[in-house]
C-alpha cells in the first residue's frame, strides 16, 4: 500500500512539512510505503477551460508544459493521497488550487480515476483561516468519490510565529491531530486492503 502525499508549500522545511512528517511517520510505523513530493518552486498552472482531457479522455491534462501529468499519474498509482497546504489569505496556496483543479477535472471527465482511494488534508497556520483550506482539500476529495479520513480535531496545526516552523511542534494539539491522523488512514487503508 501506498500513499502519496504533496506538500504545496513554497517553503520546503516549513511548518506544513513538518506537520506531513508526523502523518508520514504514522504510516510508516504502520507499514505504509509514502512518497512525498514537495511542489515547491514548480510552476504548476491554473485549469485553462481547454477541455482537452474531457475530448481526449486518455486520463491527461492536455497542458504537458508542467508536472501535472506527472502528479496525477502518481494519485492514480497511489491508495492513498495526503494533500498538504499552508493557508494563504484563508484558502489553499496557488499551487495546491492548480492540482485540484487540473487534477480533479482530468479525474472527473475520466470517470472518477481517484474513486475509492483515501484521502487527508493536512493544513498549516498562523492565525486563522484553517478550516476553510481544510474544506477546500476535503471537496476534492469527496468530489472524486474517495473516503475521507478525520482525526481528533480538524487537520490543522498552528504556529504563531512564521519565522521558525520547529515551533509548529509547540501546537501539542495539532501535533496529536495528526498522529491520530495517521493512524485512522492506516486503519482504513488496512480495512479496504483486506
Ligand atoms: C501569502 C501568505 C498568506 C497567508 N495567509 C494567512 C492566513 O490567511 N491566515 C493565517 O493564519 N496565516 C496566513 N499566512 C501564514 C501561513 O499560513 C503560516 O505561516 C503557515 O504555517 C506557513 O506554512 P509553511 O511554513 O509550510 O509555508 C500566510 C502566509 C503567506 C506567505
Amino acid at each position: 500500500m501506498k500513499v502519496i502525499v504533496f506538500n504545496g508549500s513554497p517553503r520546503s522545511d516549513g511548518n506544513t512539512a513538518i506537520c506531513l512528517n508526523v502523518v508520514m511517520d504514522e504510516l510508516k510505523s504502520a507499514g505504509i510505503e509514502t512518497e512525498y513530493i514537495w511542489m515547491g518552486m514548480d510552476k504548476i498552472q491554473g485549469c485553462v477551460s481547454c477541455y482537452l482531457c474531457a475530448k481526449n479522455k486518455d486520463k491527461k491534462c492536455g497542458v504537458k508544459t508542467d508536472k501535472l501529468n506527472e502528479y496525477l499519474e502518481k494519485m492514480v498509482e497511489a491508495d492513498g493521497i495526503i494533500l498538504g497546504s499552508p493557508t494563504y489569505f484563508a484558502d489553499t496556496t496557488a499551487r495546491m488550487k492548480a492540482l485540484i483543479e487540473r487534477a480533479g477535472l482530468v479525474s472527473k471527465v475520466n470517470g472518477d480515476l481517484l474513486k475509492h482511494k483515501v484521502g487527508a488534508a493536512v493544513v498549516s497556520v498562523r492565525r486563522a483561516g484553517a478550516t476553510h483550506v481544510f474544506s477546500s482539500i476535503n471537496y476534492f476529495f469527496l468530489i472524486n468519490q474517495m473516503f475521507v479520513v478525520g482525526s481528533s480535531y480538524w487537520n490543522l496545526g498552528v504556529n504563531p510565529n512564521t519565522s521558525e516552523p520547529e515551533l509548529i511542534k509547540e501546537d501539542k494539539e495539532g501535533i496529536a491531530t495528526f498522529q491520530n491522523l495517521g493512524k485512522n488512514m492506516a486503519y482504513l487503508l488496512q480495512k479496504l486492503n483486506t
